[in-house]
This record gives C-alpha cells, structure tokens and sequence, in this order.
C-alpha cells in the first residue's frame, strides 16, 4: 500500500477538478493506496501570496508532500496553463518536494486547444521538483465531469476508460516503486 496525496489545484468553490480527483481518490483507495486529499483553495491567501514558508498550513502541506509516495496533481486550464494558486503553492515547497515520487498530472479545461498544457506548462515544473517518474497524465474537457443531486459524479464515456487507465498506470508505477524500494 502507499500513500497517495491527491492535490486538486484549483480556487473554484465548486471545482470540477477538485469532483474529478476525488472520484479517482476512491478507485485508488479501492486498490488498497492511502489516500489524502488536499485541496489548495483551503490553504490562507495570506500564506499563499505572502510567500509565508513559515506558515502551519504550507508547513503542514509541505510535511503531506514528504510522507507521500505518489502524488496526483489535478489542475483547471486557466489561460492555457495551470492555476495561479497550484504555482504558489509549489512555489512554497522544498525545491526538492516531488524526490523520489511517483506523480500523475492530470487536468481540467474548457477546450482542447490547451490539451497540451500538462505537458508544456505543467510536466517542467514537477521534473524541476526532482519527480522520480511523471506517469502518462489526462486532460478532460469540463463538460465530460457531471455532478449529480446525490453529489456523484460521473464521467462521459471514453473519458471514464482513459482516465481509469492512466489512474491504474499510477497505481501499477507506485507499486513497482515500493518493490524496488525493498529490494534496491
Ligand atoms: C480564469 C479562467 C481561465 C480559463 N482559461 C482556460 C483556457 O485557457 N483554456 C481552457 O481550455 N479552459 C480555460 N478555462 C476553463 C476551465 O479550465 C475549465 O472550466 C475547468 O474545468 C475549470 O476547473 P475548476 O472548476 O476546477 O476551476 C478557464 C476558466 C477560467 C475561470
């Protein structure tokens, strides 16, 4: 088993990408991960956009991303690139933080035409952070991700089996990570 924190990057109150991640968070406790979920909007303006390294809630966020071992990090498309408040975030971590983690980058958009923002915006910065193994990440259009009055959330076919498919590809790397961990 290991421990997952799942990261959703965005300051909507009503984020669709905060829905979506944790409705993969519950395939990947069902195969057996501890999961914790972080949400950034919940983290003090004022500890975000003060730089405030000191402060108890990027300290306790920076603790989350040392004891993890695999990260998924889930962001909207703002302006073809990922969130403002998903950079001062990591901004505030150890340069390092991502070391030796498995991550999957996942994100949310309104159109395809930034479909490759994970991978020219987002996948430098997590390699800057030192991640062990960026696995195959996913965008998923916003009108893909419906809630329904229950509070469920259901993906649009197609979307569903790549997102499942790159979730347990997370999954499989993790677990190939402790083995090669107790045997390296
Ligand atoms: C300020 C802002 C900028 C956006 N810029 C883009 C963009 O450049 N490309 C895109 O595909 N979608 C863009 N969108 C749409 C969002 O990426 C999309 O609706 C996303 O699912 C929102 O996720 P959230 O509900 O988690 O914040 C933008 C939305 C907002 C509010």
């Amino acid at each position: 088993m290991a421990i997952v924190l799942s990261v959703s990057g965005s300051p909507s109150v009503s984020s669709r990408t905060a829905k979506l991640l944790r409705h993969l968070d519950a395939r990947l406790a069902r195969q057996g991960h501890e999961v914790i979920p972080l949400d950034v909007r919940t983290i003090p303006a004022e500890a975000l956009l003060g730089a405030d390294f000191q402060h108890p809630a990027i300290v306790e966020a920076a603790d989350l991303f040392a004891r993890a071992d695999g990260v998924v990090i889930g962001t909207p498309v703002y302006k073809a690139a990922y969130s403002g408040v998903l950079k001062a975030l990591l901004d505030l971590l150890p340069q390092y933080a991502l070391t030796g983690k498995t991550v999957l980058p996942l994100a949310t958009g309104g159109s395809t035409a930034h479909v490759l923002a994970l991978d020219y915006a987002l996948r430098p910065v997590l390699n800057s952070m030192g991640a062990a193994h960026i696995v195959q990440g996913w965008f998923t259009l916003d009108k893909d991700i419906t809630t329904g009055p229950d509070g469920s959330v259901t993906v649009a076919p197609g979307t569903a089996e790549a997102l499942a498919q790159v979730v347990d590809q997370f999954s499989s790397a993790l677990g190939s990570g402790h083995l090669l961990a107790a045997t390296g």
